[in-house]
């Protein structure tokens, strides 16, 4: 526990549970939401933190987490500057994937220093996502001094931390997308091509969620052209065909299996006829 304090400003999925998490290592002081009524729900769920009705009634803290909507980040951090206790020296950060401390530039121009903490994991419910937090990469960016502050404070709730640049934080956000979103749109497509084939949902889905857990475990240890097996592994075409007449019937499936078909292939070593032959079949399907 450190003697540091915490404001919270919107207190949702993410920010009621990085505010229990918090409480652990310091003192969460006041909690503003939309409405008062919201706040207070907030401080019972965390069991933490007074709620307030405005920026204006915030106590003063050394750390003020940003945790509403992305949106709503640039106009929140402009409120919390031109209302709020912020005093140069105050650490002001958010959690935005997709956003940088840019958006927070009026709370620099007071003199606080700002970062971002991006978790990467998905908080729908708060108990839960503080039970499966250790472990979380965080990656962060911003000021020197407000990361020397934030990151002992998340390295002692086990988060792992990661430095990324403000300049490549859209590229870094949609490599987390697709590792993250992406996946379940691809459950999505295999379980409708098992449906089609025949399966119920249910087997259909837990089928593709033990073929998904499979290969995410080969991942751990293995390197993507180790983990790679199956017909454009093998180089099998007459397969590949198959699977591309099959998919006729379905052809939102058959652009994802094309382009992902095509990422796979890059990842073999097969010879030119093989290799020339399966980028003609992509063209040809196209
Ligand atoms: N959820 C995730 O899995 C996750 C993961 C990583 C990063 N993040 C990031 O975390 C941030 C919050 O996401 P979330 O999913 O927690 O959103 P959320 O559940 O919708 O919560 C947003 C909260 O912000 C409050 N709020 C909105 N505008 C406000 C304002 N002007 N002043 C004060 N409070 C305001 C809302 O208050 P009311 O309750 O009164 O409406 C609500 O409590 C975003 O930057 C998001 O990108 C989220």
């Amino acid at each position: 526990m450190t003697d540091l304090t915490c404001n919270i400003i919107g207190a949702g999925k993410l920010g009621k549970s990085l505010g229990i998490l918090l409480a652990r290592q310091l003192a969460v002081r006041g909690v503003v939401n939309r409405t008062l009524l919201s706040a207070q729900r907030a401080c019972d769920e965390m069991g933490t933190g007074a709620p307030v009705a405005t920026m204006a009634e915030l106590p003063a803290a050394d750390i003020f987490l940003l945790a509403t909507e992305d949106n709503q980040l640039e106009q929140a951090c402009y409120e919390l500057a031109a209302k709020g206790p912020l005093r140069p020296g105050d650490v002001v950060f958010h959690c935005s994937g997709s956003m940088t401390s840019a958006v927070l530039s009026a709370a620099r121009q007071k003199g606080a220093y700002t970062a971002t903490l991006h978790p990467l994991r998905s908080f729908a419910s708060p108990q839960k996502s503080v039970r499966y937090f250790a472990g979380t990469y965080c990656a962060v960016e911003g000021d020197a001094q407000a990361l020397e502050l934030l990151c002992p404070l998340f390295e002692a709730l086990n988060a792992q931390i990661v430095t990324i640049h403000a300049e490549t934080k859209t590229l870094y956000h949609m490599a987390s997308v697709l590792a993250s979103n992406y996946v379940v749109a691809l459950s999505a497509a295999a379980v409708e091509g098992f449906t089609r084939a025949g399966l119920d949902q249910e087997t259909a889905k837990a089928i593709s969620n033990n073929l998904m857990a499979g290969t995410v475990a080969n991942l751990q240890g293995l390197s993507h052209k180790e983990a790679l097996t199956g017909p454009i592994e093998r180089g099998d075409l007459m397969v590949l065909k198959a699977h591309l007449q099959a998919l006729e019937e379905i052809p939102h499936t058959k652009e994802i299996y094309k382009t992902l078909g095509k990422q796979a292939q890059r990842l073999t070593s097969h010879t030119k006829n093989i290799d020339e032959s399966m980028a003609q079949l992509w063209e040809e399907n196209a």
